[in-house]
């Protein structure tokens, strides 16, 4: 009998520095898993260059989700894609632990350590094998065929599926259970960090609400840190402990999430809450309306990126780039305006 119990897989080979981190009173530690620095990405080359992201920099800790929100073409995947090391940075440093993401084509651990979910789960699930292969491949090598039987099957189980889905092809599956599929086999070899990029905006909303639920008890019983990339601000609010807003290949404001959704600081965080459905409609009205195009990330304006759609720009915004700078502990936004006030209340 097999003394591990149904939800937890033993690790494959644990990172060396795992015993720096320590719980906070929530459950999500305080030291950082993932630290990602002045990260650019830039495509194209010679004359036709597009900056997608130009100097993104957070941290994800143990068991906590970071989420990055901000409108299509923002930068959002590219980020993501060169956090797993799918793509190399064009600057920057990305972490894990203290390790260089770029390492892990030669370091096995790492590699193992940071996951991705993507959107649609067919980037996951080759129609080609059944649920049981797929799980299998990322571990077969590290164990013997029942090992790897059990730990598929425990793997099955812990996202809500029995063993009977172990000999059937994605196809026979319904969108939520490829989903659920895809991430257990993102979680089968007990990642440190799973980058889930809209793993919900395929799914129906009571699917969604069910696999939301999932990654939060996965994530309270592992301790694994989420980088969760989504449009859909109700469910940000409902898994992500902080929310980095990005804009034009910039994180304009990070806050924890509470804070964030409460008192935006940011214009262009303010007009997209006001854009997205709030559960009480007296504080809508409330909010910015987000006007104006987004300016191509290929011609941007001198100053602030958002210049052209701010209700508050004002001189400097068009001569000057303002910087990511903290108004209190833990909130930080790259505004002009917003830095004048934050200093004005604290004198
Ligand atoms: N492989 C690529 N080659 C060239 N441009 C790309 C590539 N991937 C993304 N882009 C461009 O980079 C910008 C950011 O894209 P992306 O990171 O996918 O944003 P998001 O996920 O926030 O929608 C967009 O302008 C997009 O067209
Ligand atoms: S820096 Fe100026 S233009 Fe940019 S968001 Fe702030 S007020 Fe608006
Ligand atoms: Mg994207």
């Amino acid at each position: 009998m097999c003394s591990t119990p149904a939800r937890s897989f033993p690790r494959c080979s644990p990172l060396a520095s795992d015993t720096t981190t320590r719980a906070s009173s929530d459950g999500r530690s305080q030291l950082s898993l993932l630290r990602v620095r002045d990260l650019k990405k830039t495509y194209g080359s010679g004359k036709s260059l597009l900056p997608a992201v130009r100097g993104v920099s957070f941290d994800v800790a143990a068991g906590e989700t970071l989420a990055l929100v901000g409108e299509s073409g923002c930068g959002k995947s590219s980020t993501a894609r060169v956090v797993v090391g799918l793509t190399a940075p064009s600057d920057g440093t990305v972490e894990l632990h203290g390790r260089d993401v770029r390492d892990a084509p030669r370091d096995r651990d790492l590699r193992r350590s940071i996951q991705m979910v993507f959107q649609h789960p067919d980037q996951s699930l080759d129609p080609r094998f059944t649920v049981g292969q797929t799980l299998a491949e990322p571990v077969r090598l590290l164990m013997d065929d029942d090992d790897v039987r059990g730990r598929v099957d425990r793997a099955l189980r812990a996202v809500g599926l029995g063993p009977e889905y172990r000999d059937r092809r994605p196809r026979e599956l319904s969108g939520g259970q490829q989903q659920r599929v895809a991430i257990a086999r993102a979680l089968i070899c007990d990642p440190r960090l799973v980058v889930l990029d809209e793993p919900t905006a395929s799914l129906d909303q009571s699917v969604r609400s069910r696999v939301i639920a999932l990654l939060k008890e996965l994530q309270q019983e592992r301790q694994v840190g989420y980088l969760f990339i989504s449009h859909d601000l109700v469910t940000v609010r409902r898994l992500a402990h902080r929310v980095a807003v990005m804009y034009l290949g910039r994180v304009v404001e990070i806050a924890d999430t509470e804070q964030l959704f409460e008192a935006p600081q940011h214009p262009y965080t303010r007009a997209l809450l006001a854009a997205a459905p709030v559960p009480d409609p007296r504080r809508r009205g409330s909010r910015a309306r987000l006007a104006g195009e987004t300016p191509s990330a290929a011609n941007l304006p001198v100053g602030c990126s958002f210049q052209d759609r701010c209700p508050l720009v004002h001189d400097r915004c068009r001569v000057e780039r303002p910087l990511l700078a903290a108004t209190q502990p833990g909130h930080d936004v790259e505004c002009f305006a917003v830095e004048a006030l934050a200093s004005q209340s604290g004198r």
